[in-house]
């Protein structure tokens, strides 16, 4: 197939992209060619999204098979997008997010849950807010003119993450001793390899399948002990960890997902943080690698040279816990 990234060097976009050219497929990428370098072996197109002349230009007397829209964030870019794509490719799909959805990250959320409100049709340049994804989704489908899907992803991490939650982790196990753990060890938590993501993404862009699906690890396949036990045999380190109750944490106010990343407390507001229902996206063949191969192999990405790749910040949010910190709760 001849398939169109939209974004496609970076993360997830650089996973489908790897996955489509393993495939076999022609792959153009479209992205302004600022943060990353592309693969070798696609076709890099750059421009920006919100611009409708670097656009053009991206499509003029061009069709694809599909097109994969990763770097999606504005309503607006979007529907620009989808308007000037319709007709000149055989598929859309989008990656949108649990954000999208009213109830994530408070309760369980699946395929049927409610968007929150935010219009398809806004102006550009919005400052960011979780709900532009629900806007996203709404453009595509009110301007696109063919078969598309949405994809609401779960939590992703692998190698080139470059928000930095499960290197900060390899990171923290890897310089040993005792590591303050969130929580319980049996806690499920849900998390999906970018790898995995983009090969399923694909497997539905070559069936050109409709809808929606929710796409994470289901519920319960992995706990935070098995995550922490996978960083330390990864890195080889001597970690011990010492489980701390999240009321212990929060009456330290450490701040869940940011400050310990990947931590979501037993608590109000975060009850449905792991619990999106992927059981359809299974059904429809998404396949999910043990846990381990995940973080053994962004640990190896990590030691030859990832670190440069990682913010470890969320937004304008640094990551992870300051270690006098940690030390003066490991002691209390
Ligand atoms: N990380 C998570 O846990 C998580 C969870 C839920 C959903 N998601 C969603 O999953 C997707 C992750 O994608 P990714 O960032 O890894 O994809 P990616 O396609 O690998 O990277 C983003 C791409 O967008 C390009 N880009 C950014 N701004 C642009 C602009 N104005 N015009 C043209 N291109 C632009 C970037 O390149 P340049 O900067 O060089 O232009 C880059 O190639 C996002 O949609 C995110 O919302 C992620």
């Amino acid at each position: 197939m001849d398939i169109l990234l939209l974004g496609g060097s970076k993360f997830l976009g650089r996973a489908y992209a790897a996955e489509a050219l393993a495939r076999g497929h022609r792959v153009t990428t479209y992205n302004r060619g600022v943060s990353r370098t592309d693969l070798p072996g696609v076709e890099a197109v750059h421009g920006d999204r919100g611009s409708l002349d670097d656009l053009r230009r991206l499509v003029d007397g061009r069709q694809w098979d599909a097109v994969v829209d990763t770097s999606g964030q504005q309503p607006h870019d979007v529907a620009q997008t989808a308007r000037l794509l319709s007709g000149r490719t055989g598929h859309y799909g989008f990656v949108s997010s649990v954000h999208a959805f009213a109830d994530w990250p408070a309760r369980p959320v699946g395929p049927e849950s409610e968007l929150l409100a935010c219009a398809g049709d806004l102006p550009p340049d919005q400052p960011f807010a979780t709900a532009l994804k629900a806007g996203c989704e709404r453009a595509l489908l009110e301007n696109h003119d063919g078969p598309s899907v949405i994809l609401n992803c779960g939590l992703l991490i692998g190698p080139h993450e470059p928000i930095g939650r499960l290197p900060w982790w390899l990171d923290r196990v890897a310089r040993g001793g005792r590591v303050l753990a969130p929580g319980a060890a049996d806690r499920p938590i849900s998390l999906i390899d970018a790898r995995d993501f983009a090969a399923f993404g694909l497997d539905l862009a070559e069936r050109r399948a409709t809808g929606r699906f929710v796409t994470t690890a289901p519920p319960g396949s992995a706990t935070t002990g098995e995550l922490l036990d996978a960083c330390r045999a990864a890195t080889g380190s001597d970690a011990e960890f010492a489980w701390t109750a999240d009321a212990t944490l929060l009456g330290a106010e450490v701040a869940p997902w940011t400050e310990l990343p990947l931590w979501a407390p037993a608590a109000e507001g975060w009850l449905g943080t792991w619990q999106a229902d992927s059981t359809a996206a299974v059904a429809a063949g998404l396949r999910i690698r043990p846990l381990a191969d995940t973080v053994r192999d962004t640990w190896a990405w990590l030691e030859s040279g990832g670190r440069a790749e990682v913010a470890y910040r969320q937004l304008e949010t640094p990551l992870g816990l300051d270690p006098a910190k940690e030390q003066s709760l490991l002691g209390s």
